[in-house]
């Protein structure tokens, strides 16, 4: 008996197994549970999302350019190195010229600060990993301890810095194109839930003519950052879909329903994907799976923005 599960968690049949993962997600979503599927996983769990990113201002080399983003892996005893390092491979299978992670890097204790560093060295792209801080970055239990959380963040930020990887709070990374035009420009902000998010300072420079990417961990302040010049927003946080909007879940937790909980949304004409993360917690709804998505840069044209103008 033992051999037969062994086998069938090692080389899952998908297909037969879809119908009764599905049944059990809809029963855990009803009962408020949450992280339970995490048993099963495999790497078939994952889903790609390949998406076409119009951007206004962009220089002519830099069509085509692949952004892969991550998010949500809140590496900590709970979520392990094994289930997360498959997915650096996923990613440079990709082959990406950028990997941006938006937030919510660890859960654990500071020895994961390292660790997730040298997680996210196993990427191979043409340019640094890009990072953003999230809440979980800051505390694991709450904004009680606001010097602390700093100092859990900057220990974090140090740790992604010593291992080459480029950490954005409240600041900007330019990437020049050959042969003229205007700079791909990506503004990472801060955190919002702990304070430290700061547009004023990070936007500072950033024109609206050049092709703007913000990194914001927590969409739910995206109309708050609408007098900013970002074209596309890169968020996560939600894991899709929370307990927060099961039926119990509303009841326990009414301050997580959320707007943007995932996928793309036209905002005002622009863009915001919400990321689904990587990590299994709290994803329980609506057989929500943790997700890679891939960008492919291209201009944007008039029918893109009668497109976004419209919807
Ligand atoms: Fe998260």
């Amino acid at each position: 008996m033992m051999r037969f599960v062994l086998d069938f968690l090692q080389h899952p049949e998908w297909k037969r197994q879809h119908g009764w993962r599905k049944a059990i997600f809809d029963a855990m979503a009803r009962l408020g549970l949450t992280g339970l599927h995490g048993l099963p996983l495999n790497r078939r769990w994952i889903e790609i999302h390949r998406r076409a990113m119009p951007l206004r201002g962009l220089a002519p080399s830099q069509v085509g350019l692949k952004i892969v983003q991550i998010s949500d892996l809140h590496y900590s005893p709970v979520v392990w190195r094994r289930y997360l390092v498959q997915f650096m491979d996923w990613v440079n299978d990709l082959e990406p010229d950028i990997v941006v992670v938006t937030g919510d890097l660890i859960t654990g204790g500071y020895n994961y600060a390292g660790r997730v560093a040298k997680l996210l060295a196993h990427i191979h792209a043409a340019n640094p990993v890009i990072c953003t801080l999230g809440n979980h970055d800051y505390s694991m239990i709450g904004k009680r301890h606001p010097r602390e959380g700093r100092r859990r963040a900057d220990y974090l930020e140090k740790s992604l810095q010593d291992q080459g990887h480029i950490v954005l709070r409240n600041e900007v990374w330019r990437l020049a194109p050959t042969g003229g035009g205007s700079p791909l420009t990506i503004v990472g902000l801060d955190d919002e839930w702990t304070g430290s998010s700061d547009p004023e300072l990070a936007f500072v420079g950033v024109k609206a003519a050049d092709a703007v990417i913000c990194l914001n961990h927590n969409p739910a302040n995206c109309l708050a950052l609408m007098p900013y010049p970002w074209q596309w927003m890169l968020s996560g946080h939600t894991h899709g879909r929370q307990l927060g909007t099961s039926a119990v879940g509303r009841r326990l937790y009414p301050h997580k329903r959320r707007r943007y909980t995932h996928g793309y949304y036209c905002v005002d004409g622009r863009h915001l994907y919400v990321n689904r993360g990587l990590a299994y917690g709290q994803r329980n709804h609506h057989w929500c799976r943790p997700e890679i998505t891939l960008f492919t840069l291209e201009a944007a044209t008039a029918s893109h923005a009668a497109k976004a103008a419209s919807a």
